[in-house]
């Protein structure tokens, strides 16, 4: 096994951490306005972070998962929200776009959304489906020579930035997850509403909405994908997305160690720097431990997706053990500031609440278990 870098992922993360300098200043300032500025939107899009995987036909850079997931890490080290934007735009909508999209629908979407023209959200989840995403209620009726759609979704980011949805719904109740489809709706197709924003406890510059469809008519050709065939589309672009997540998770721990280490070395009580406390040393050398360790279940898991294989299983342990991993070393980053991790002049108590989204979305830690254990007794069936 091979741990070092090719020379495009050293460039792509050099061009990260460069880009990540402009992102970093900007987190307290836009957790406060709870959005991202439109310009550094446009200058990501400029800078081709919302085209990573796009073919470089369609206007993209055509990287690999694993070089893609190197990225999001150092994004996600300086500005989690900015990351979380991308994270659900690239691996989720571009590769939706682009892995089961018909080739009128690649030309009509992929070159804007890899320029950051056009931004996209995912939408599965619903108030009354979560965990169990194969209960969705909305619903698409085949009407004409198109569908029409009604039902209500949330949890969406991007929702109130993007123009592209990829937006999962039932067309077939009686055959639950096995009758769902996906459709490409645009933001100005008549009966569909963004609704309010989230007011969310960490990652707050990311936008998150509900939306609502009445009466929402699309034509037959934003179908992605075959008619019922949504659930497998859904499920297999979330493997790629908790790739994402857990980059996320690994970036935040990072800067979370980062800052702990940092204040370590200066602050001194009882006469001495902390960092010469054994008791501050054995959390540093568990968190130090515990971000390399999700560094390498990330890149595993990309590296499988970049080779074309399946990565159900390395994905969901790659998020699992990444976002545990965040809470714990944002916790303990906390902790070794005290009191100074309890304000906000120090970014240690925005990365613990940052950290805490990272159980929860793109799969909670017992839907990831439930995977991954589904994947192991499957694997050993006798
Ligand atoms: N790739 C390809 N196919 C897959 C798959 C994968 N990773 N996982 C499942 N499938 C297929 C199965 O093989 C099965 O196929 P058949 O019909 O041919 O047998 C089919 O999909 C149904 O699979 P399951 O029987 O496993 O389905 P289930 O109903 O038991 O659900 C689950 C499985 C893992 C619990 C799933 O519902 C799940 O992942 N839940 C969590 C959903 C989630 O992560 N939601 C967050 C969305 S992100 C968001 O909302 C925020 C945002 O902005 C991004």
């Amino acid at each position: 096994m091979d741990f070092e870098l090719t020379e495009t992922a050293k460039e792509v993360q050099d061009a990260a951490r460069a880009f990540a300098q402009r992102l970093k200043p900007q987190a307290a300032e836009w957790e406060e306005a709870e959005a991202i500025p439109a310009d550094f939107l446009r200058e990501g899009g400029r800078l081709g972070f919302f085209g990573l995987m796009v073919a470089q036909e369609y206007g993209g850079m055509g990287l690999d998962a694993l070089t893609y997931a190197i990225a999001m890490e150092e994004l996600a080290r300086a500005n989690a929200s900015y990351q979380g934007c991308l994270s659900v735009h690239n691996s989720l909508v571009c590769e939706a776009v682009q892995r089961f999209g018909t080739p009128d629908q690649k030309n009509r979407y992929l070159f804007k959304l890899a320029a950051g023209e056009v931004i996209g959200a995912y939408s599965l989840s619903e108030p009354g489906a979560g965990s169990d995403a194969g209960s969705i209620a909305a619903s698409a009726v085949p009407d004409g020579d198109g569908f029409v759609l009604n039902g209500e979704k949330c949890w969406v980011t991007n929702g109130g930035i993007a123009g592209l949805f990829v937006v999962f719904v039932s067309t077939s109740p009686a055959s639950a997850s096995r009758g769902i489809s996906c459709f490409l709706l645009e933001k100005e197709t008549s009966g569909f509403t963004v609704g309010r924003k989230e007011k969310k406890m960490g990652l707050r510059a990311s936008d998150t909405r509900a939306l609502e469809f009445k009466g929402c008519r699309v034509p037959r050709s934003s179908l992605l994908g075959s008619l019922n065939g949504g659930f497998k589309i859904a499920m297999s672009l979330l493997d790629g997305g908790r790739i994402g997540i857990g980059a996320q998770a690994v970036g935040i721990a990072q800067a979370a160690l980062d800052g702990a280490v940092s204040y370590a070395k200066v602050r001194k009580q009882f006469g001495r720097r902390i960092s010469e406390f054994q008791l501050t040393q054995a959390k540093l050398a568990d968190m130090a431990m515990g971000v390399d360790a999700a560094r390498l279940l990330v890149r595993r898991a990309a590296a499988l997706l970049s080779r074309g294989k399946r990565c159900t299983k390395e994905a969901s342990m790659a998020k699992l053990f990444a976002t545990v991993t965040a809470n714990r070393v944002a916790y303990d980053a906390v902790q070794i500031h005290g009191g100074n991790g309890y304000i906000r002049e120090f970014p240690v108590e925005r990365y613990f609440r940052d950290a805490r989204a990272g159980e929860i979305y793109e799969g909670t830690s017992e839907i990831q278990r439930l995977i991954i254990a589904r994947e192991v007794l499957r694997e050993r069936a006798s």
